[in-house]
């Protein structure tokens, strides 16, 4: 194959075959291929876009770069949940025991924080104990028994996505919905699902700030796995605030335990049980999504899904009983009275980052304790010097509180609401 010749048909937009495709993801893989042919390529596809059929090629070629879990044929449905990501956003622990209650099998491959968002294994690696490096052997063994893991991709799943995303990264080349749709695709098909639901975030604390463009991302995203034999459906959801009360790692996995138990903040509840019906209906287990949400409202109620958490959590190697370290609270206010307009929610996003709770390089060590508590919401009507957020920090945080200072803007008027789905996509 010709790689100058693809990258050149790419760049006068045409479309590449599924053939073309898959030998330059090879190549590239192998390492026949060099960073810079590849980078062009990326810009070629980031300036021209690519057809379903080339984004299905190119996911697969991902895919296929990698081991795939098998599994036998036991009867239960594989499915699982990606969420494009945000502040607060924690459905993936409460939502994993849930749908393994239903009968499910949930092999959950996740990730780390990226950028001002947090990430499912940051916020679990707050239970002490609690592994994240299984083995594809060990991932099987207690997603058998169990019916859920949450654990990040080892380097054999989607070896090619690792090394383009670096490029990417550094080319910018990240803003391309095809190559987005193929990066997240490829790392969730090697899971072997049946079923895949996507929570395509928009607004100021997500990827997509506009829910235009998050839509044009859920399409491409269902069209792919859908093209692939996968079912899959999307929620467009806002971003426009954090989900829960809570952003950071261990105060996040604290909200999660209180939903298990019954409790928790309504939108972190409405959100995972919306998230879980759509999978259950895609995997065939349920007929209607109002029959999914009353049995997986059931499943919460009742403490079965938090004993399920429980289980996979001990299974992972982690206890659930022992103590999450919470570093000190500290209120932050405004001298303004009126109603919370509007969140600029990557400001908290980056204010955890600047607490410890995140990273700035890749390098950097995460500090499990600290984060923030939201203590209003938008359209809540607030008098000045009400608390509008708590920090837990270690200690002096100045940047972090300009940071949360800043995230609000008041209306003399009342302000309603966002939605908190705002469309389903399949
Ligand atoms: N997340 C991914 O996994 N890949 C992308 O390309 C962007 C976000």
């Amino acid at each position: 194959m010709n790689t100058v010749a693809s990258i050149a048909a790419k760049r006068d937009g045409r479309e590449l075959s599924p053939d073309e495709i898959a030998s330059l993801i090879d190549g590239f893989t192998r390492g026949e291929i060099p960073d810079y042919q590849m980078a062009a390529f990326a810009m070629a596809v980031c300036c021209r876009g690519m057809s379903l059929r080339e984004t299905a090629a190119l996911t697969e070629a991902m895919l296929h770069s990698g081991v795939t879990l098998d599994w036998p044929d036991d009867g239960r449905p594989r499915v699982d949940k990606h969420s494009t990501g945000g502040i607060g956003d924690k459905t993936s622990l409460p939502l994993a025991p849930l749908l393994a209650c239903c009968g499910m099998r949930v092999p959950m491959i996740s990730g780390r924080g990226l950028g001002p968002t947090g990430g499912t294994l940051d916020k679990l690696e707050s239970i002490p104990g609690f592994r994240t490096d299984l083995s594809t052997h060990e991932i099987q063994r207690i997603v058998d028994r169990v019916g859920c893991v949450i654990t990040g991709a080892s380097d054999e799943i989607a070896p090619a996505d690792r090394k383009l995303y670096a490029l990417r990264d550094v080319t910018a080349t990240v803003a391309s919905i095809p190559l987005i749709t193929a990066s997240i695709m490829s790392k969730k098909l090697a899971e072997g699902l049946d079923a895949l639901v996507l929570d395509v975030k928009h607004g100021s604390g997500a990827f997509m700030k506009s829910v235009d463009d998050a839509r044009a991302l859920a399409r491409s995203l269902v069209d792919t796995g859908t093209r692939m034999d996968v079912a899959t459906a999307a929620l467009l959801t806002d971003m426009n605030q954090p989900l829960g009360w809570m952003a950071g790692n261990a105060v996040e996995v604290d909200e999660c335990v209180a939903l298990l138990r019954g409790e928790g903040p309504e939108d972190l509840k409405s959100l995972t049980i919306a998230l879980g019906a759509e999978a259950l209906v895609l995997a065939g287990e349920s007929r209607h999504r109002e029959a999914a949400e009353t049995r997986l409202a059931r499943e919460l109620e009742s403490g079965r899904a938090y004993e399920k958490f429980r289980e996979m959590v001990a299974a992972q190697g982690g206890d659930l009983e022992a103590p999450r370290e919470a570093a000190k609270p500290r209120n932050v206010s405004r001298d303004k009275s009126g109603y919370v307009e509007s969140i600029d929610t990557e400001k908290l996003g980056l204010a955890v980052i600047e607490l410890g709770g995140g990273r700035k390089h890749k390098e950097d060590r995460i500090d499990h304790a600290v984060g923030i508590e939201m203590l209003v919401r938008i359209g809540d009507q607030v008098e000045s010097g009400r608390p509008l957020a708590r920090l837990f920090t270690r200690g002096p945080c100045d940047e972090a509180t300009l940071l949360v200072e800043a995230a609000f803007s008041f209306s003399p008027l009342p302000v309603a609401p966002p939605p908190l789905i705002v469309e389903r996509i399949a």
